[in-house]
């Protein structure tokens, strides 16, 4: 199963697939990693010999410029699967339209609970006592689309947005290299 992964972060999400892929047994591999930005886990990449891209949000004139650039840039590898691990952007429609269902997003909540690009400390400032990560099938709602597997993480006490976030993103990690490996498995997103 080949892959693009798009980041905008520091990429740990990322490298857990990276590591993952190194192993030979592992039937995904990574064509090509990009990101809105000149985001620091592009270095995750590189140091596994993984071809990079940018297609930086601000130097384009509207979101849909932006798409048609990123999705320009997908096309050149033609990857079987596009997965958004931490990218940051609402991507525009006439790209969740040709990409998904092959479009994967990883959440740091368990959707439909607390959407968007504040979960975690949306979580924290209700007082939820726990909160969760998700895989979900990318479509042209925020954080919307199908869920292919959702995890419930507790919070605790005292928990910051970033002892929170730090609890949750392993459970991200190992939930994202499971679906990734389900999918090239066989996994049909089309039914879900
Ligand atoms: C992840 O928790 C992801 O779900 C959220 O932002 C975080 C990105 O972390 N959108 P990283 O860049 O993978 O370290």
């Amino acid at each position: 199963l080949s892959l693009v992964v798009l980041i905008s972060g520091g990429g740990s999400n990322l490298r857990a697939l990276l590591e993952a892929q190194a192993d030979a047994a592992y039937p995904a591999r990574i064509l090509a990693v990009g990101a809105d930005r000149e985001a620091d886990g592009l270095a995750h990449a590189e140091e596994f010999g993984i071809p990079t891209f940018t297609v930086p949000y601000g130097s384009f004139a509207s979101r849909e410029e932006w798409g048609d650039e990123l999705l320009a840039q997908i096309r050149v590898w033609n990857p079987d699967l596009v997965v958004l691990s931490g990218l940051m952007r609402l991507l525009p429609h006439r790209v969740v339209a040709e990409l998904s269902p092959r479009l994967i997003n990883t959440h740091p909540a368990y959707l439909p609970e607390f959407p968007g690009a504040h979960a975690v400390r949306d979580a924290i400032r209700a007082g939820a006592e726990q909160s969760g990560a998700s895989i979900i099938v990318v479509a042209d709602g925020v954080d919307d689309g199908p869920i292919i597997v959702r995890e419930r993480v507790p919070v605790l006490m005292g928990d910051t947005e970033h002892s929170l976030h730090e609890r949750i993103k392993p459970v991200e990690r190992r939930l994202l290299v499971q679906t990734v490996l389900d999918i090239a498995n066989g996994l049909d997103l089309e039914t879900l």
